[in-house]
């Protein structure tokens, strides 16, 4: 069975258990294949070496009971030391072509698994780093993780280690039957009535092996991705002194994998203590048929010796092949996993013919033309409905609207994050569905809600905005967002590490970073979602002047939370539920907006400074 069909079935029965739509599939499932071994092309060198390295070591393998069928036979026999050196010297010579070739072996093919894992690796980890958030909405990281670690593992080892062994299994395979014919053709007639049962019956205990350790795997995989989300929200465990309840949740599935591995540890006992009285079985079969061959005087005791090496050879290149066809098995789940996130689209994609944007003057002009949208992990419940905007080029505008309104879903839909199910916007009279995905989010840029700091030095968060920067224009944006104060204080300045997660910052502290971050990409349109009480009077008073300066320059749009921000903007919207309920001017929303007002007293009149 060629080794494109094994993956296929498995690949297919998989989909076929998921979803039963056998045409389609089929078509995914050849990709599948196609996939793998695209994989494998680049490296035709290594597979076409390993392969006649292969080649030599079953050859020398083989050849090494010849040599000791004629030390048996003619150099005992005759006790001539000249035929016992030479004897001999043909087994060393067999024994270095043996060792260099098996060196190679061992390096053509661990090579081309290393090698080839690394480019899987590397492809996987591009596509989903482009997949719009959708894909992540309905994915758990852990998983994803998983994914490109432990499936990667287990390509590598079945590419690079197991393959090898099967190939040379058989060689072995066919050149050792062939050698058991002319050694002896009674012997092996009666040897191949006996192997086929016993063949079945070691099969079936390898397959209930292979079973049980699978499912311990699967059990040991859970368990990775519970410490995960766990140990990821370990604040919150503790905060909540939740520690006992995760513990416990531990726990049980701790014993799940215990049972698992029981299961597990039973029937791999059970096979090999079969799988090795059944060789040893053979051995004292061979031995008795064969020595009374020889007693009889119709074969030698070095045509014997021979015979049963072939056949420990025999046996083993059948067991390494029955091992593999399992091994396949876990490769090809493992293989469809990862093109899994290969396969994987979001809707928000790279249009065909992208079209650019024009030169920015000031800023530009943004369109919200009918949009509706939902989240695609919540299709049915309508976020935004039938909203219409539109902001001219160089404008600020303030967003205002209760928790949930829809706000920061109109930043994401800005960055094309995800597409809005009807309707359009349009920025400087192109639909951004038509616009080059990178030169939209090279022009509009956020500061989010909740603001992200990388696990590295202050300097390299803040150039993260524009990779070229100098170090004095990273410390001017550094400047403009009361960044450089605290930063002046840190040991170690701009080349302090922040932490994962930047936690050695502040929340106000990690807000700023963000906020000198977006400058620093100086975007024609940019984003703040205020976070709320972040900041004390001083700094907000200052970054407040700083947004001022930076938004003239550009269209800026601001949820906002502060007094400070809603009154410097040019207008101020007000959304509930989804659509935009008023707008105009604070003191005229004052008087105008019952909810503005409300929301007014609430958020920016009580911290009014
Ligand atoms: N990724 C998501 N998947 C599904 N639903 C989401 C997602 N993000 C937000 N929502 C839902 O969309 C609605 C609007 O969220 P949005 O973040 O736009 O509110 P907001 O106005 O920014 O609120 P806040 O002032 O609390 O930040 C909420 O009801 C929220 O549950
Ligand atoms: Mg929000």
């Amino acid at each position: 069975m060629s080794l494109a069909f094994l993956i296929k079935m498995r690949h297919f029965n998989f989909i076929m258990r998921k979803t039963g739509l056998p045409n389609r599939e089929k078509a995914q499932d050849i990709r599948s294949v196609k996939l793998l071994f695209s994989f494998l092309l680049p490296y035709k060198k290594y597979i076409i070496l390993s392969l006649i390295a292969m080649l030599f070591s079953t050859a020398a393998v083989l050849a090494i009971p010849q040599g000791i069928k004629t030390l048996v036979d003619e150099a005992m026999s005759t006790k001539s030391t000249a035929l016992l050196n030479k004897a001999v010297l043909l087994m060393v010579g067999l024994v270095v072509v043996l060792g260099l070739s098996i060196y190679a072996r061992n390096i053509y093919s661990r090579m081309l698994g290393v090698l080839m894992v690394a480019d899987i690796r590397n492809k996987v980890y591009r596509h989903i780093l482009y997949l719009s958030p959708t894909f992540y909405d309905k994915r758990r990281t852990g998983e994803i993780i998983s994914r490109l670690t432990a499936d990667v593992a287990i390509l590598r080892i079945t590419w690079g280690m197991q393959i090898p062994y099967v190939v040379r299994g058989l060689l072995m395979l066919f050149a050792g039957l062939g050698l058991l014919f002319y050694t002896s053709v009674k012997l092996t007639l009666i040897l191949l009535v006996v192997v086929p049962p016993v063949m079945v019956i070691s099969l079936m205990l390898g397959k209930s092996m292979r079973k049980h350790s699978k499912n311990q795997q699967d059990k040991v995989a859970d368990l990775s991705v519970q410490v995960e989300e766990s140990i990821s929200a370990v604040r919150t465990v503790q905060a909540f002194t939740q520690e006992e309840f995760e513990v416990a949740r531990y726990a049980r599935s701790v014993d799940e994998s215990i049972d698992a591995a029981k299961l597990q540890i039973r029937s791999t006992a059970l096979f090999f203590s079969v799988s090795v009285a059944i060789a040893f079985a053979g051995v004292i079969g061979v031995l008795w048929l064969g020595g009374s061959e020889v007693i009889a005087d119709k074969m030698t005791a070095g045509t014997l010796l021979a015979y049963l090496m072939y056949v420990l050879f025999l046996g083993d290149a059948l067991g390494s092949i029955s091992q593999f066809y399992s091994s396949l098995q876990s490769a090809a789940g493992a293989a469809e996993r990862l093109f899994d996130l290969l396969d994987a689209r979001t809707d928000v994609r790279q249009p065909k013919e992208p079209k650019s944007l024009k030169e920015a003057q000031k800023g530009r002009e943004i369109i919200f033309d009918k949009v509706s949208f939902a989240y695609p992990a919540n299709e049915h419940e309508a976020i935004l409905k039938d909203l219409n905007l539109h902001i001219k080029a160089g404008e600020t505008l303030a967003i205002v609207g209760p928790s949930g309104a829809g706000k920061s879903t109109l930043f994401h839909l800005l960055l094309r994050f995800y597409d809005p199910i009807k309707g359009s916007i349009v920025l400087d009279g192109e639909k951004l569905t038509e616009v080059d995905l990178q030169a939209i989010r090279k022009s509009v840029a956020m500061v989010a809600q909740e603001s992200t700091v990388f696990a590295t030095s202050v300097m390299e968060n803040i150039r993260y905005g524009k990779p070229d920067a100098t170090d004095d224009e990273v410390i001017e944006a550094a400047k403009l967002a009361q960044v450089h104060a605290f930063v002046q204080e840190f040991e170690n300045g701009y080349d302090t590490y922040l932490g994962e997660k930047g936690v050695r910052l502040s929340g106000g502290q990690k807000q700023r970073i963000a906020i000198a971050r977006t400058i620093l990409r100086n975007p024609d349109v940019l984003l703040l979602d205020e976070a709320t009480s972040n900041l004390d009077a001083k700094s907000e008073q200052k970054i407040q002047q700083a947004i001022e300066e930076v938004a003239k320059e550009r269209t800026t749009l601001v949820i906002a939370h502060r007094l400070a921000t809603v009154k410097s903007a040019d207008r101020i919207i007000v959304m509930n539920k989804g659509q935009i309920v008023d707008e105009g001017k604070h003191e005229d929303l004052l008087e105008s907006s019952a909810l503005y007002k409300s929301l007014a007293e609430l958020q920016f009149l009580r911290t009014d400074h």
